[in-house]
């Protein structure tokens, strides 16, 4: 039943695989430094691909972490199981990723003056993604069909609740100049041109050379060849592949192929309205 797969919390369902009870107080407890680097999800939007990018922009392009570390050691969540194994062999400056929304962050991140990159992703293709993952997750609940997922989706019966709320919640911070916003689209479409906004962001000057060398390990191709990066280290009895690839096609616009007229009407009509009134534009028709 849905009661053995998720735990509720704070009114988001989380999977019980990857987190629980303990996992969330370590989660709250955690103490954040003020050099430590945090990139924020709505599920689906780009968090692995961060974790790819931030070891290497931190460490100027040295590949070793990228190499022998999976990803989710090498960048936790914050909120995961792994964390509490993995947090005294992380050297810093530290990377973490997140799904928590705003008002469920610690309260040792409030007074650090730790930075905060927000990805954002087109809500469709993070469905479409999403829909994909649930059939590929074992530990997750059976998506059903594309139009009933959607339904859930909208109304926030999936992970981590509403992409509305989550996005809304990061837009309304105190953060000020801790925090950037990029989308996954500007990712994939000028990827080199993301990597120099995030290392000025975190005060790295990286040489050209880098950048292209780092563009080069985080293009999807060869993510989906580096076992610590493309989740082939996990038994298939949790993630099968072949039903669908944890990196499936890493591109922008799938959801043309996957929502009829109606759905595209439904779906726009939910969202345009979560978002009256909002000072932030979507970039996306
Ligand atoms: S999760 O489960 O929330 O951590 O998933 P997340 O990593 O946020 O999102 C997975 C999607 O990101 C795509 N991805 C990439 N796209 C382009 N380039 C690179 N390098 C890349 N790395 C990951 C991944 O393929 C998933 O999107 P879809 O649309 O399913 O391919």
């Amino acid at each position: 039943t849905s009661d053995d797969i998720y735990l509720l919390y704070h009114g988001l369902l989380l999977p019980k695989e990857t987190h629980c009870a303990d996992s969330l107080k370590f989660a709250q407890e955690f103490t954040f430094k003020d050099d430590d680097v945090l990139a924020v999800t709505y599920p689906k939007s780009g968090t692995v691909w961060m974790q790819e990018i931030l070891p290497l922009v931190l460490n100027g392009g040295d590949l070793t972490p990228v190499l022998t570390i999976p990803n989710w050691d090498r960048v936790p969540w914050l909120e995961e199981k792994r964390l509490a194994l993995v947090v005294d062999q992380l050297a810093s400056p530290r990377a973490l990723v997140t799904h928590f929304p705003y008002h469920l962050m610690p309260p040792s991140f409030h007074t650090s003056k730790a930075k905060v990159i927000y990805i954002m992703r087109n809500p469709k293709d993070a469905l479409v993604s999403s829909f994909y993952f649930h059939q590929m997750a074992v530990f997750l609940e059976d998506p059903g069909t594309f139009d009933e997922f959607m339904d859930k989706f909208l109304e926030g019966r999936v992970l981590f609740g509403k992409w509305t709320d989550h996005v809304k919640s990061w837009r309304h911070t105190e953060l000020g100049d801790r925090i950037m916003y990029i989308t996954y689209e500007e990712m994939v479409q000028d990827l080199p041109a993301a990597l120099r906004r995030i290392s000025g962001f975190l005060s790295r000057n990286l040489s050209e050379e880098a950048i292209q060398k780092i563009t080069e390990q985080c293009s999807f191709n060869t993510m989906k060849a580096n076992a610590m990066s493309n989740f082939s280290l996990v038994p298939k009895i949790y993630m099968d592949p072949d039903k669908s690839p944890f990196l499936r096609k890493g591109v922008v616009g799938d959801w043309k192929s996957h929502f009829s007229s109606d759905q595209l009407a439904r779906f726009t009509s939910v969202i345009q309205k979560e978002l009256e009134g909002e000072s932030f534009s979507l970039p996306w028709s």
